[in-house]
């Protein structure tokens, strides 16, 4: 599994434990920055994980700002992506189950780092159900075609 990762200068301290936390699992990762605590803007790193998952240049991703809000906000406006805001585990096992999620997206100030590496461990490990809920999925596609539902 190949993971892509990106953050602003809010998410920065955060997405670099995430990082490290992974590689010791030895997943690949695909770092999209930001490189330090200098303030940038959140939606270039949004746009640039999502993107790597839209080219197949990794499989999911995690995008980090201060809130999650942004960054998740940015990602969603690639067509394709479903990018989660999640707080707690439950919401990041119901994203990949029952949503196919393929973004997570962290609050860096709004969740601990002991919290956060869980929600990323159980995103990174479900699968997504299939079944009904690929239909619903589906449906998510067919608004961003412009198509009635
Ligand atoms: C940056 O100060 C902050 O606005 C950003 O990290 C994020 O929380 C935006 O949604």
């Amino acid at each position: 599994m190949k993971v892509a990762l990106g953050a602003d200068h809010g998410g920065y301290e955060l997405k670099e434990a995430i990082r490290k936390h992974l590689q010791a699992q030895e997943i690949e990762v695909i770092d999209f920055g930001t490189h330090s605590n200098d303030s940038v803007d959140y939606p270039k790193y949004g746009f640039a994980v999502g993107s790597a998952i839209i080219k197949g240049e990794a499989d999911l991703g995690i995008v980090v700002c201060g809130t999650g809000l942004g960054i998740s906000m940015a990602a969603n406006k690639i067509p394709g992506i479903r990018a989660a805001l999640c707080s707690e585990t439950f919401s990041a096992r119901m994203a990949r189950e029952h949503n196919n999620a393929n973004v997570l997206a962290l609050g860096a100030r709004v969740i601990g780092g002991g919290l956060a590496l869980d929600i990323v461990d159980i995103f990174l490990k479900t699968e997504f159900s299939g079944g009904r809920h690929a239909l619903r999925v589906d449906l998510i596609s067919n608004i961003e075609r412009g198509e009635m539902i």
